[in-house]
């Protein structure tokens, strides 16, 4: 069967630690562990699947308990896995979650690091046949590119995660996405690197629409730039010549009102579902994505967990709701 969204990216064992507050350099704190399924790729393919579209995970797995749980979970979600054998370790994450839901990472990147242009280009029939193709940065930059490169030539649409925002990347690559989805901390990182802007992340969302609206068309020309602001919600930058069936070039829309428990993972919620949305339905204003994909990831914060805490939650749900 077709996948209406092929993700290209990453799967991580994710080592949780929920404390009062985020530990300080040289400190000792006690936290509540667990851990489960993560990778900015894998937790963006069950978004991608829970909120209805056909899916397939393209990445690289270790010969590990690790690689053994990313193909079970995704059997158990109705979702096909395309992964490269590797003999690193599969990928894992270290994460702190404070009261307030708000975390840190830190990725081994494992067999992610491995994934090969050859194997995404093996993928190319499944790459073609998609309607959307998304991808992150946690795996080599040259294989996201070629991935991009051949849902391009294909026509498919082309939505990059710039995340996270210390790795690599290139004018080249931004502009090989259709819609680029940075959060306030990639979106500064961005700027700084490519355009020689320096736009401090926190003053991101504070920006008026028009100054927010011009830096996003000097980082992608033509492209569409999603720029996700947590808790004050989405912006959204349209080139004037491709407003994706929307009204304005540029606008935002509010966060949604819930229960924060837990933010781990939520920009990887809006992006699958994001992607499965416009997969789902071509035809419909780009606003009527970015609304569903903010009601989905809103909902992904009210339980703890990545991968665990998307939510069962498709674009007809939430049209009948
Ligand atoms: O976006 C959240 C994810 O980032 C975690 O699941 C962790 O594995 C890292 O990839």
């Amino acid at each position: 069967m077709s996948s209406s969204v092929v993700v290209v990216g990453s799967f991580n064992v994710d080592h949780v630690w929920r404390c009062e507050s985020l530990p300080a350099p040289g400190a000792t704190i006690a936290g509540r562990y667990s851990t489960g399924p993560g990778g900015k790729g894998f937790n963006q393919a069950v978004a991608a699947r829970r909120a209805g579209a056909p899916t397939t995970f393209v990445c690289a797995l270790g010969d590990d308990p690790g690689g053994a749980m990313a193909r079970g979970l995704a059997a158990q979600d109705g979702f096909a896995l395309a992964a490269e054998a590797s003999t690193e370790p599969t990928g894992t994450g270290g994460i702190y979650v404070d009261s307030r839901g708000r975390n840190t990472i830190v990725i081994g990147p494992g067999a992610n690091a491995a994934l090969s242009v050859d194997f995404v280009q093996a993928q190319r029939a499944l790459l073609a046949g998609a309607k959307v193709v998304l991808a992150q940065l946690e795996s080599p930059v040259e294989t996201i590119e070629a991935a991009l490169a051949l849902a391009r030539q294909a026509g498919v649409t082309t939505v990059l995660n710039a995340a996270p925002a210390d790795a690599p990347s290139s004018i080249g690559l931004l502009k090989l996405a259709d819609v680029l989805t940075p959060n306030e901390t990639e979106f500064a990182a961005l700027l700084g690197r490519h355009v020689g802007e320096r736009v401090d992340a926190d003053d991101v969302a504070a920006l008026d629409g028009a100054s927010l609206h011009a830096l996003c068309r000097k980082l992608v020309g033509n492209g569409t730039v999603v720029v996700t602001l947590g808790s004050v919600g989405v912006f959204v930058s349209h080139a004037e010549e491709n407003l994706r069936g929307d009204a304005q070039p540029y606008y935002r829309v509010g966060a949604e009102q819930v229960q924060v428990l837990d933010t781990t993972g939520a920009g990887d919620a809006f992006n699958g579902a994001l992607c499965a949305s416009i997969a789902q339905d071509g035809e419909a204003a780009f606003i009527r994505h970015v609304r569903f994909a903010n009601q989905f990831a809103g909902r992904s914060t009210e339980k703890e967990g990545a991968a665990v805490a998307m939510p069962h939650f498709t674009p007809d749900d939430a049209e009948n709701k």
